[in-house]
């Protein structure tokens, strides 16, 4: 069920709390082996041992239970399937679940997580944009080249990339830098040649993904780092791509295509696989990334939400903030159902999606004289006459009718009824592309996919095999009722190419992930939103644009849509700001883009939830819409070191135990100086009053260090609250020296206990930056 009200999340949140923390391991199957990562404590390696690779070995090998009746002397040398030895220590290992539970109990080994599969947080459809103004026209110095930009390396984790698309043309790159120790692994259809300078690293990891499915089949797969999906090609152009004139699909989106950082590199690693992507692999790609040298990592999957200690990507990407790598992640397509969320660990960027001003209408127009704009990215054989009028059918109007999302799947459709016709799909679960091509197959000549409230007004453009326009959901509740009741409804269907200035932009995406984070409220989440709808970028040879096996066409760009495609926008970005100020930590860049986000659209009112139709809040674009021009130069940031990020994770409960998944190196201990989570240094202010009700006033303590110019005077302003009186101590931050700290409190005190959530913000300001951060008051119900 998709939640659309807003009060409601508050109903489901206050339901999830409580059942989110049982979630149990699943059922055991003694005999059956099963990939384990295992953590182990760097630091208790027994001096009997030369390295740390043998004593993990020896660990694994002394829990094996041999089956009596069978000679295996050759599977045990292949239990272990990786070593981790950087941003992460131990072995993925075959286990059998007793086998994991003795493992469990050893010396030195802190942690099991079993394989978790992990998804692409793509729709796998094309939909609307062109790239130039990704960035409106104030910013165009982000674009300017640097010599600096070249040093920055962005490891992109995904499906690999199509080496030949023009994105990856390196001409005129100045050498690889000397500090990169990447490598270009080679396969079937991918040789040394295929790495340049823009491309400075490709490999692959896929014992998980064998060992879980079985071999791949070298026939059907590329066993390579070359991309068979589009989906790697995509985000890794998207962060990175060099500019490439009249770029386009299908002659829809025209224009210049170029990533968010054209002079940075990118190293892919390719993790996901046609049957997935796994944890094990994940990890040890992350691993790897952190050795070869990458400045940022970007990672459009995700899987489900848990504790951060039992998050293999979570753990991984702690080991790499350590580092002074940024990692930035898609916050998932589940929206837009409240606690959607994936990847929200406070020392991961996490991404939301919305919309961009340009769209590619096209027109459905009714026998009964109306006209309904849509959006499309229909260009093919089959064509309709705008002159004629076709008949138009829609199979869900009766009560007695299924699910209408299940409409127009696969054998649903009736050639005897929908041949020759124009048939309303409604928009569903399935992709959407697909309802297209089960109508051409049922001789279909057209089709309306018709939102429902779960999309509400949220136009995505699809590249479908049929005539196709999709609608939003008022609209097409008239076209549903015209064709249910008239006896000869006809309509015919016209594609109007690409549009830009479309107003308002941009709009959160209904699909993108919504807070609130049940892991810690203390911390907002999504960070930030970014582009995510229909954005163009370079695409595989491998597989037409709708992704369908029946589609032989074949483009050099595609548009697709996914808050797998915000996250390399941010990861680009982060790269630009990482080349201009190499001493920012992560904390620091993820600082410089919330700060400076901005939540009006280009209609200077709220930034709206395409959804609802409703004006979004924090849970749903944390902190805006990133403005990279101004988190060039934010005037102050708010900084956090890896030992904050400990204390944060002192202050969640965690057993010794499940806090050394953190400590790898065990010198780091807690120091318990962070009073509440709350307390984290974190850009974003969420105020969590707990269900005892005399607790009435709480107090959020923050620093803030001046990136600006020296000598600089800032003020507060906060928006006011109705349940709660807000006061900022001090009211003025005056600085006189460059890099210099200064603290202050904001202090919240209960008026009124208000059943939902309250939004607002705090900016501090110096006449010259404006330094916002997202305020949430969140009185939890009393129990
Ligand atoms: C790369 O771009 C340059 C300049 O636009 C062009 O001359 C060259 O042929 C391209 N290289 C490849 C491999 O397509
Ligand atoms: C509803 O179903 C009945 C019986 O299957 C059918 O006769 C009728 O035409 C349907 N009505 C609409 C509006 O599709
Ligand atoms: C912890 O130990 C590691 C390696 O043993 C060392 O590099 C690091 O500086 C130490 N950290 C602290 C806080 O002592
Ligand atoms: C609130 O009440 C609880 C028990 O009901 C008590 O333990 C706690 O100390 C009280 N807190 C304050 C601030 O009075």
């Amino acid at each position: 069920m998709k939640m659309v009200e807003k009060p409601e999340k508050w109903q489901v949140l206050t339901l999830t709390i409580f059942m989110f923390f049982n979630i149990a391991l699943s059922a055991k199957t003694p005999l059956t082996k099963k990939t384990y990562i295992v953590q182990m404590d760097k630091s208790a390696k027994p001096e009997s041992f030369s390295n740390h690779i043998d004593w993990y070995s020896s660990k694994v090998q002394s829990v094996l239970i041999k089956p009596e009746n069978q000679e295996d002397g050759g599977e045990d040398q292949q239990r272990v399937i990786y070593t981790y030895q950087n941003a992460f220590h131990g072995v993925a290992a075959r286990l059998s679940e007793q086998e994991a539970e003795r493992l469990e109990e050893q010396d030195g080994v802190l942690a099991i997580f079993p394989e978790t599969k992990y998804e692409l947080h793509t729709t796998r459809s094309p939909l609307f944009l062109g790239l130039e103004p990704h960035v409106r026209a104030s910013t165009t110095n982000v674009w300017s080249q640097r010599v600096t930009d070249h040093d920055v390396i962005v490891g992109v984790l995904d499906t690999g990339v199509w080496p030949e698309s023009q994105s990856f043309n390196d001409t005129g790159m100045t050498p690889v830098p000397a500090h990169w120790k990447g490598a270009c692994e080679t396969g079937r259809g991918f040789t040394k040649s295929n790495c340049n300078k823009k491309i400075v690293g490709a490999r692959i990891f896929y014992h998980g993904y064998e060992a879980a499915t079985g071999k791949i089949n070298e026939q059907t797969e590329f066993k390579s780092p070359r991309d068979q999906d589009g989906h790697g090609t995509h985000t890794a152009a998207t962060v990175a791509g060099s500019p490439v004139r009249g770029a386009n699909l299908l002659g829809y989106a025209r224009g210049t295509a170029r990533g968010m950082a054209p002079s940075a590199r990118i190293a892919a690693y390719k993790v996901c696989w046609v049957g997935g992507c796994f944890s094990s692999d994940i990890l040890s790609a992350v691993d790897r990334a952190v050795t070869d040298g990458v400045n940022v990592l970007s990672i459009s999957l995700g899987g489900g939400v848990s504790s951060y200690y039992r998050d293999s990507l979570s753990v991984a990407a702690f080991g790499a903030m350590e580092m002074g790598i940024f990692v930035s992640c898609s916050a998932g397509n589940g929206g837009p159902d409240p606690v959607s969320l994936t990847n929200v660990s406070p020392w991961i960027t996490t991404v939301g999606a919305s919309t961009m001003d340009r769209d590619f209408p096209a027109t459905v127009k009714l026998g009964n004289g109306r006209t309904i704009t849509g959006v499309s990215l229909y260009r093919g054989r089959m064509k309709l006459s705008t002159n004629k009028q076709y008949p138009v059918v829609y199979l869900g109007s009766n009560s007695t009718s299924p699910n209408p999302s299940s409409l127009c799947l696969e054998g649903t459709l009736d050639r005897r009824v929908v041949a020759g016709k124009i048939v309303i799909c409604d928009r569903g679960i399935s992709p959407r592309v697909q309802k297209g091509e089960v109508v051409k197959e049922a001789g279909g000549v057209g089709m309306i996919l018709a939102n429902t409230a779960a999309n509400g007004e949220e136009l995505v453009a699809d590249c479908h095999l049929v005539p196709a326009v999709a609608v939003g959901e008022n609209e097409a509740r008239g076209i549903k009722h015209y064709a249910s009741t008239s006896p000869r409804a006809t309509a015919t269907l016209t594609f109007l190419g690409t549009r830009v200035g479309v107003r308002p932009s941009p709009v959160v995406a209904a699909f993108s992930s919504r807070g609130p984070n049940l892991v810690s409220l203390e911390i907002l989440k999504p960070d930030m939103v970014a582009p995510g709808v229909n954005i163009l970028a370079a695409w595989t040879g491998a597989l037409g644009p709708s992704s369908l096996p029946a589609d032989r066409r074949r483009v050099k760009f595609n548009i697709l849509s996914g808050t797998s495609m915000s996250c390399p926008h941010v990861s680009g970005i982060a790269a630009l700001l990482k080349a201009r100020h190499p001493d920012w930590s992560p904390a620091a860049i993820k600082s410089a883009l919330m700060t400076t986000a901005y939540v009006h659209d280009n209609t200077r009112k709220p930034l709206q939830d395409s959804s609802a139709a409703s004006i979004s809040t924090p849970y749903d674009h944390g902190a805006g819409h990133i403005n990279p021009g101004r988190a060039l130069d934010p005037g102050l940031i708010y900084d956090i070191e890896a030992q904050d990020y400990l204390e944060f994770l002192c202050t969640q409960r965690l057993t010794p135990t499940q806090l050394k998944v953190f400590t790898k190196y065990s010198n780091r201990s807690c120091k318990n100086n962070l009073a509440s989570p709350g307390d984290l240094n974190y850009p974003a202010l969420s105020v969590v009053f707990p269900d005892r009700t005399n607790v009435s006033v709480l107090t959020l303590h923050r620093t803030v260090t001046n990136v600006g110019p020296a000598v600089s005077n800032y003020h507060a302003i906060v928006s006011p609250f109705k349940g709660a009186y807000v006061k900022v101590e001090p009211r003025t931050l005056k600085f006189t020296k460059a890099n210099q700290k200064l603290s202050y409190k904001i202090i919240f005190t209960t008026k009124s206990r208000q059943a939902v959530p309250e939004f607002g913000g705090l900016v501090w300001k110096d006449g010259v930056h404006r330094v916002r951060s997202p305020i949430v008051v969140v009185w939890l119900p009393p129990l």
